[in-house]
This record gives structure tokens, C-alpha cells and sequence, in this order.
């Protein structure tokens, strides 16, 4: 399958509180060909934030702004103060950020009045993105990330008169509303069909359960824009940027776990702790079984693992499993039924964790 022009305009790495950190964009966008990635969520409360806050949650930004394949790194502010957040966003500027994002689609629980939350006050929400544009040079693109509405789709027009404001240059949907959380079948992409052509002019990325050519295609069709933006779909097809523009056929599962395999080295460069290096390849591993059963028998098997020397020899046995298209249960062979059932539900875990976030608790009022 090789399309003869790339259907999409652009196609971003979804920001992902707690699942795509600096390593895990390092090797996200080395494998999958983005327009750009983004920061997870970096909240604002009264203060500016320090230029080494900065700087840790986007390292990117001691390299040009890029990761090491080249990938532009949005950052991702929450906030819901005009001035702090807009300084903080400065401060990124000065530190050579080419593009700021600002979240209003954040549900966790925990940001009591921030991200989601502040789709019931379109107002505040309007002088956050002025005031931002205001002290940002003009070079600087700025983009609003946000959902449908706080109960409903119906609160999208004046949500969208809000923040479609001169000097904005793109608004990201995801086709969800905040009380929606991320339930399958609230999805909403015709929604965003309503309001694509009244932004004043301001391009509008789709975002929301695009998992595949067919998905994307789809989104483009009802949604009405060529821009797009995934997350959780690309564990389990690395390449689904290129997938998306007809480029390329999803990436055998062998390599996937070539993939999963790279970024548990990108976290010991970093010297992160056994324990906190096995949930996070539990955590690729999850998404990647939730996006895509055939990997489900080998991830039940996986979580059952300690050590990293367990998780290599698993991945290695496995790839051989796939490679020569071996019975998918052979690793699992083994594993009793009721061990199995334990580890079934790990996959939902982290999409739980965006709902009620450590991060987000730690920023929360007490
Ligand atoms: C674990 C997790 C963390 C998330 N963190 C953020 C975040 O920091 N900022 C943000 O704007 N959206 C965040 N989101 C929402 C995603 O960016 C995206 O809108 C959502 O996952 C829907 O896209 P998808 O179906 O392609 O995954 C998060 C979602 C998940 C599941």
C-alpha cells in the first residue's frame, strides 16, 4: 500500500502525562515520523516557573527544541492564571521553545481548576490565550489543546469563540467531552465537523482514537481536517505516522518489540531503577496489548516479569514467536488461568493514571 500523495497535512505525538516523558518521545519519534511531539502537561500555579523546571520536563530544549531524530517538541502548559502562565511560556521562549501549547483538556480529578476544568469558564480561558500571545514574539506558534465541552458538545461553539483568537495558530480537539473521560464510545469526531470552518481561519487537528490508515482516513473525512493528532494507538504500531500517509504497512510485531526493547535502554542511559524500568515497559507493553490483541498472550507472560534480564530474555523469546508465527500462547504455555486473569486488566491502568495522575495530585491544593 503506497498512497500516491500523503493524504494528512500534519500528524503530532500526542502529549501523554506520564507515559510519553523525554525518553519515551526520544524513541517514539525515532520510529515514527511526526510533525512534531509534545511535552506532557507542565502545570502553572501562581508562580512563573523556574527556568530548570523547564528544562527537566523538556530536555529537548538543550537541543534546539528537537529530539535526536529531529522531531520539533511542542511544550505543553497548564494553568489558570493569564500571567503566570504566560511568563512561564516567555521563559520557555527565551530558552528557544519554537511552539507552546496550552491544555484545557486535562480531566484528572486532581487539577480542581485547570486543564478540563476550565471549559466551563470560556472567559478566563479566552485571557489565558490572549495574554500568552501578547508576551510571546509572533514567531512563537501557539497552539489550544482542549475537548468538546465540560458536559456536552453543545458548549463547542462558544468554547471554540473563545479561544480561536487572532494569533492563535492551530486548536487541537480531542473528540471527547470532559465527562467523558475516555469512554469508547462517547467518542465524538462529527463534532468537530461543526466548528472546522468557523475558527477564524485557524486550522483544527482531530484528535481521538485514530488507530490505523482506515481510522485516519475516516477522521479526515468527518472531521473535515487534514491534521491529527495520536497517543495511545502508536505502542502498538510505532510507524502510525506512516501508516497514517499510506507510506508504509504497520510495522511487524517483531520490531515492535525491537521498539519497546529501545526504550527500556533509553531509561537505563538514565539510570532509572530496575523496578521503576519494568512498569514502565509493562506500561509500552499494556498499550500496545490493548491496541492490539496479538499481542495480549505475550504481555499476560511479560507482566509477570521482575527483572530486566527476565524482561530481554521474554522479549527475545518472543520475537522469535512472532517472527516464525509460532502459536501466540507459547510463552504463556505455562502461566495458569487465574495468574493470567490477574495481569488482564494492566493495560487500563495508565489510562485510569490520566484521570487520577501522581503528577497532577502533587500540584493539587491539599
Ligand atoms: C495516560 C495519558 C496521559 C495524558 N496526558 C495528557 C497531557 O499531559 N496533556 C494533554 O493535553 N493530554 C493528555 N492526554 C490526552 C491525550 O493527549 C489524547 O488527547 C488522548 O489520549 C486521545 O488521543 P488517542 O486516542 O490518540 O490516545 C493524556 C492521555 C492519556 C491516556
Amino acid at each position: 500500500m503506497v498512497a500516491e500523495n500523503k493524504p494528512l497535512e500534519k500528524i503530532y505525538l500526542a502529549p501523554m502525562e506520564g507515559v510519553c516523558d523525554p525518553p519515551m518521545r526520544q524513541v517514539l519519534t525515532r520510529y515514527g515520523k511526526y510533525d512534531e511531539c509534545f511535552s506532557e502537561f507542565i502545570r502553572v500555579t501562581t508562580e512563573v516557573l523556574p527556568y530548570k523546571t523547564l528544562l527537566r520536563e523538556v530536555p529537548e530544549l538543550k537541543t534546539d527544541g528537537v529530539t535526536d531524530s529531529g522531531c520539533l517538541c511542542r511544550v505543553q502548559l497548564l494553568g489558570d492564571e493569564p500571567e503566570p502562565v504566560a511568563q512561564t511560556a516567555k521563559r520557555a521562549e527565551e530558552l528557544g521553545a519554537r511552539s507552546i501549547d496550552l491544555n484545557f483538556g486535562c480531566p484528572s480529578r486532581f487539577v480542581h481548576h485547570g486543564g478540563a476544568m476550565l471549559l466551563k469558564e470560556p472567559e478566563l480561558m479566552h485571557r489565558i490565550v490572549c495574554r500568552t500571545r501578547e508576551v510571546l514574539d509572533s514567531k512563537v506558534f501557539l497552539s489550544v489543546k482542549f475537548r468538546l465541552g465540560f458536559l456536552s458538545a453543545d458548549e463547542l461553539p462558544q468554547i471554540v469563540e473563545a479561544l480561536a483568537v487572532d494569533g492563535v495558530d492551530e486548536l487541537i480537539i480531542h473528540a471527547r467531552t470532559r465527562k467523558d473521560l475516555y469512554k469508547k464510545d462517547a467518542l465524538n469526531w462529527p463534532a468537530i465537523a461543526t466548528i472546522v470552518d468557523k475558527t477564524n481561519g485557524i486550522p483544527v487537528v482531530a484528535n481521538g482514537d485514530i488507530v490505523s490508515f482506515e481510522t485516519s482516513q475516516q477522521c479526515a473525512q468527518i472531521t473535515k481536517t487534514k491534521r491529527q493528532m495520536i497517543g495511545r494507538a502508536v505502542f502498538a504500531t510505532p510507524n502510525l505516522p506512516q501508516v497514517m500517509q499510506g507510506l508504509e504497512t504497520p510495522m511487524p510485531k517483531e520490531l515492535v518489540l525491537d521498539v519497546a526493547w529501545a526504550f527500556a535502554e533509553e531509561l537505563q542511559k538514565l539510570n532509572y531503577p530496575e523496578k521503576s524500568l519494568m512498569d514502565r515497559l509493562k506500561q509500552f507493553l499494556g498499550y500496545a496489548h490493548k491496541y492490539d490483541d496479538s499481542f495480549s498472550p505475550f504481555f499476560r507472560v511479560f507482566c509477570r516479569s521482575h527483572t530486566v534480564l527476565e524482561a530481554q530474555d521474554l522479549l527475545r523469546k518472543q520475537k522469535t514467536v512472532f517472527a516464525e508465527g509460532l502459536d501466540p500462547n507459547t510463552l504463556g504455555a505455562e502461566l495458569a488461568p487465574a495468574a493470567a486473569a490477574d495481569v488482564a486488566d494492566i493495560a487500563d491502568v495508565a489510562d485510569a493514571a490520566a484521570v487520577s495522575n501522581s503528577k497532577a495530585a502533587e500540584a493539587a491544593p491539599q
